[in-house]
């Protein structure tokens, strides 16, 4: 059976069983933060387990892309050492919410094993949790499974519930009790039941996992009952596959066939093994990590994550780079591993179309990623090889942790490269030593940074209270800290540029993309104007300024005043960003995901994840649906809640951005995002949104600008007066431009072709008049002369003519455009053998600041100083004499 069938039989046959299929949810989780990448086929089940999301069935099924490479479930390292570890793959479920539960599960399971998949029954064992009594009757008494191949497992990882047989998603959410199911791969493979001290060798191989769904497990470590108990199953389709087409290895089933004969010829062919040699061993472990990585990175650049140094990106450097290592390993010394995309897309576009959509973009960030660690790979390995033969050498087994930094800082080789690397020699890292050595560095920064930067500022009061969000203006602020020079001071004087702390403001602090506000603060003798708004710490704002009159005193009341005008701008684009996020979505797809964002007075750059430019047609539609959005007039609402609660409205959250225990969840249009940012009341108010720009900023990194309000209008009012003077002088009413210029263009073309006609002909009647002008030497014909008005073209052209007509000829013609000299040298043919053209030029170009080169029979040059022309061509004839 292929994989793709047994994927099809298992939805098929729990269909049979009144499941609806759902399909699979990508592998980054839009709204859950608490979860690095999809790690279950429930997780997109979670809220329904928990009984805060209801769906219209109560049995589904699924075949759920997963990612376990990194956070709670995390296989990277094992990849390549073992038959069955992934970082990507596909897991077949089936849940219940609340309708079946034990018995059917596993009756279900068993059905489908032995009956559809016809696996033997003795070759079935199975383990349940050590006090789940009622799983183990119904697999003993109902199944019929006996007692030798049923194995009780408790608290095996140090703690109650801490167990292989107790299945949680996370350190928070649904979990319960579990009874695995395992295949016996036979006595020729290593390895002993579930539960025995080798029980991690290959031969009994988990292949079904069936989860009681019983609790959520909350942050406290408490276990609330769930309101309804529910059923949450996954089995590997790799592993699965695996039994049912007799291999004992995942990658030696169809779905990796073909994928690692692509990644050993794609090695070989950046090894430079190009000649039929037989290449890299074809059974290399680093191939099934290539294999199996080609697949992790595509299905997460497919959900919208990118390289990068935090959070999904930086796994998805870390298992990029760490098959690019096991390329290079082989022998790989260029870029090899984007290139697998396009095979991977062969293999599973059919079941993954987003797969093949998105092999372009994929392919194009992967290839910007290993060009990049392709121009430092070399040199880090080679320090690495040198530090692991010194280490060896003195019988040390343990790679330094400042060798593992070093690395890691300067080589781009994430931890976890070098610990795979070690681990190839018998050796380890020292990882504690590497964090120690990583905090040092960030301790350094930050040190450094400290002058710089308003959060270096020593503050220890009262957080700030901020009004901001319904007021523009506060009247009696007290000041609680004055910095000027970066020092908290007593006051500051007029003059002073300081940053001043109040106890209220109405004063917006630089936060989430948006800038801080600006304004006055002022009291009967003194005035402040802010500048800036910044963040001394998440909760104190420091109004940055100058005092312009008077003083200010920790202590004083002043009154703070926002410039109206520019926040109504800010909240204006700050609000149309949220509605144009939303827009992209729709239009180009749910990969999209903000990269960063800058919200300001005059406009919105939002940067987001997408392959490709943007096309006028996708602009002008983004724009449509921001602007109607502004036409429906919605009133915009915020709502301050627990982060749990704000999870479940559905608001669009993002993932490595650093959400308190409380958040604020807003409301605008059809869009809710948590925001801490300031906002129209209503959308209305964002008056006109437009498009200004669209670009490019790295491989899968587009850039949008956008305006809205006042400066639409200006921006258009702009356009229509360049439109407007760009008619009156063409003379031409705004909607006849195109027309008028595609005219005009035509009409140049015309004349520029005339010209050249032109030339062609001045110069051949120059050239006849010139002809007079030569000297005989010898039978030799030499002439040397400025053509008027010439270009580099005509001189050619009448050199050609003039050595048809002089036959035997040394000619040098030259052209003046201000001090700048034109020079050609032409030489015919039967004199060549005396004098060049290269030689005749540059003896000329010299003379007039220049020098050139070409052919014995046609030569150019050029010259700087047109003041020395004439005696340079009055040599000619002395130098052309001396040699014929
Ligand atoms: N959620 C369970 C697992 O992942 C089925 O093993």
């Amino acid at each position: 059976m292929k994989a793709s069938e047994i994927r099809s039989t298992f939805l098929k046959f729990f269909e049979s069983k009144g499941h609806q299929i759902v399909a699979s949810s990508p592998v980054v989780p839009g709204d859950d933060p608490t979860l690095l990448f999809t790690n279950a086929g429930m997780n997109q089940f979670k809220d329904v387990f928990l009984g805060f999301d209801k769906r219209p069935y109560s049995r589904a099924t699924t075949s759920q892309k997963c990612i376990r490479a990194g956070g709670k479930h995390n296989d990277l390292d094992n990849v390549g050492y073992t038959a069955r570890h992934h970082t990507f793959f596909e897991m077949l479920g089936n849940f219940s919410f609340g309708d079946y539960f034990k018995h059917d599960a596993i009756s279900f399971a068993w059905e489908l094993l032995t009956e559809h998949f016809r696996l033997p029954k003795d070759k079935l064992w199975v383990t349940v949790y050590s006090e789940d009594d009622e799983a183990y009757d119904i697999w003993n008494r109902i199944v019929g499974v006996p007692a030798e191949r049923i194995v009780r497992i408790g608290d095996n990882k140090g703690g109650r519930y801490l167990s292989d047989n107790f299945w949680m998603m996370g350190d928070t959410g649904p979990c319960g009790p579990c009874t695995e199911i395992f295949y016996d791969h036979g006595p020729d493979v290593a390895g002993g039941p579930p539960g025995s001290p080798d029980e991690d060798g290959d031969r009994y191989i988990e292949v079904w996992n069936n989860v009681f769904m019983q609790f959520n497990r909350t942050e406290d470590g408490v276990m609330h009952p769930l309101p309804k108990p529910s059923v949450d199953t996954g089995m590997g389709l790799e592993r699965i596959t695996a039994v049912l087409q007799h291999v004992h290895s995942n990658y030696e089933i169809d779905l990796f066939v073909a994928l690692l004969a692509a990644a050993k010829n794609a090695v070989d062919f950046a090894a430079g093994v190009t000649d039929g040699t037989a290449g890299c061993d074809a059974a290399s472990p680093s191939l099934k990590v290539i294999a199996d990585h080609i697949r992790a990175c595509s299905f997460t650049i497919v959900d919208g994550v990118i390289p990068g140094n935090e959070g999904r990106g930086y796994v998805l450097r870390r298992i990029a780079r760490r098959a690019i290592r096991h390329g290079y390993k082989l022998g790989a010394r260029t870029p090899f591993f984007h290139t697998l995309v396009h095979p991977l897309a062969v293999q599973m576009g059919e079941a993954y179309p987003e797969l093949r959509q998105n092999a372009d973009r994929i392919f194009a960030v992967l290839k910007q990623e290993e060009e990049r660690f392709f121009q430092t790979i070399a040199n880090g390995m080679e320090i690495l090889d040198g530090a692991l033969a010194a280490l060896d050498g003195a019988g040390v087994s343990r790679l330094d942790g400042d060798t593992a930094f070093k690395l890691h800082d300067t080589y781009g080789f994430p931890v976890d490269l070098t610990a795979d690397v070690c681990r190839e020699r018998d050796m380890t890292v020292d990882t504690a030593g590497f964090d120690a050595a990583m905090n040092r560095q960030r301790e350094q920064a930050r040190a450094a940074g400290k002058f710089k930067m308003a959060a270096g500022l020593e503050y220890s009061g009262a957080p700030t209270t901020f009004h901001g969000y319904e007021h523009l203006s506060c009247e009696t602020s007290q000041v609680v800290a004055v910095y000027v020079d970066g020092s908290s001071v007593e006051s500051a004087r007029a003059g002073d540029d300081a940053v001043i702390v109040l106890d209220h403001t109405p004063f917006y602090a630089e936060s989430g993309g948006q800038v801080g506000d600006t304004g006055e603060l002022r009291n009967g003798t003194s005035r402040v104007v802010v500048e800036d708004t910044i963040r001394i710490q998440a909760d104190v704002f420091g109004q940055h300024g100058r005092i312009v009159e008077g003083e200010v005193r920790v202590g004083d009341r002043l009154v703070a005043r926002v410039d109206a005008e520019r926040r109504a701008r800010i909240v204006r684009n700050h609000s149309a960003t949220h509605l144009m996020h939303k827009a992209l979505r729709e239009v180009l797809g749910s990969h999209v995901q903000q990269k960063g964002s800058l919200v300001n007075a005059e406009r919105t750059r939002f940067d987001f994840v997408h392959n490709a430019p943007m096309s006028d047609e996708q602009i002008r539609r983004v724009e449509a649906l921001v602007n109607a959005e502004v036409l429906a007039n919605a009133a915009a609402q915020s709502q301050v809640m627990g982060i749990d609660d704000a999870q479940k409205t559905g608001a669009m959250m993002l993932f490595g951005e650093k959400y308190g225990e409380t958040v604020r969840v807003l409301s605008i249009g059809s869009t809710k995002e948590l925001c801490g940012g300031t906002h129209v009341s209503r959308t209305g108010d964002i008056g006109l949104f437009k498009i200004v720009a669209e670009s490019g900023v790295a491989a899968g990194v587009r850039r949008v600008e956008a305006v809205t309000g006042d400066n639409a209008l200006a921006y258009l009012q702009g356009l229509e007066s360049t439109v407007g003077s760009v008619a009156g002088a063409l003379k031409a009413a705004p909607t006849e431009l195109t027309a008028r210029i595609g005219g005009l263009q035509e009409q140049l073309r015309a004349l520029e072709k005339e010209v050249i006609a032109l030339k062609g002909k001045l110069a051949s009647s120059q050239g006849d008049e010139l002809m007079a002008q030569a000297v005989d030497l010898n039978g030799v014909k030499v002439l040397a002369a400025v053509l008027e008005g010439a270009d580099a073209a005509t001189l050619r052209t009448t050199m050609d003519q003039l050595k048809n007509k002089l036959k035997t000829a040394a000619i040098v013609l030259a052209a003046v455009d201000g001090a700048k000299v034109q020079l050609a040298a032409g030489v015919t043919a039967d004199v060549i053998g005396r004098l060049k053209a290269g030689e005749l030029v540059n003896f000329v170009a010299q003379q007039v600041g220049g020098k050139g080169g070409g052919k014995p029979d046609l030569a150019m040059a050029g010259g700087t100083d047109a003041s020395k022309l004439a005696g340079a061509l009055a040599s000619v004839q002395a130098w052309v004499g001396e040699r014929v």
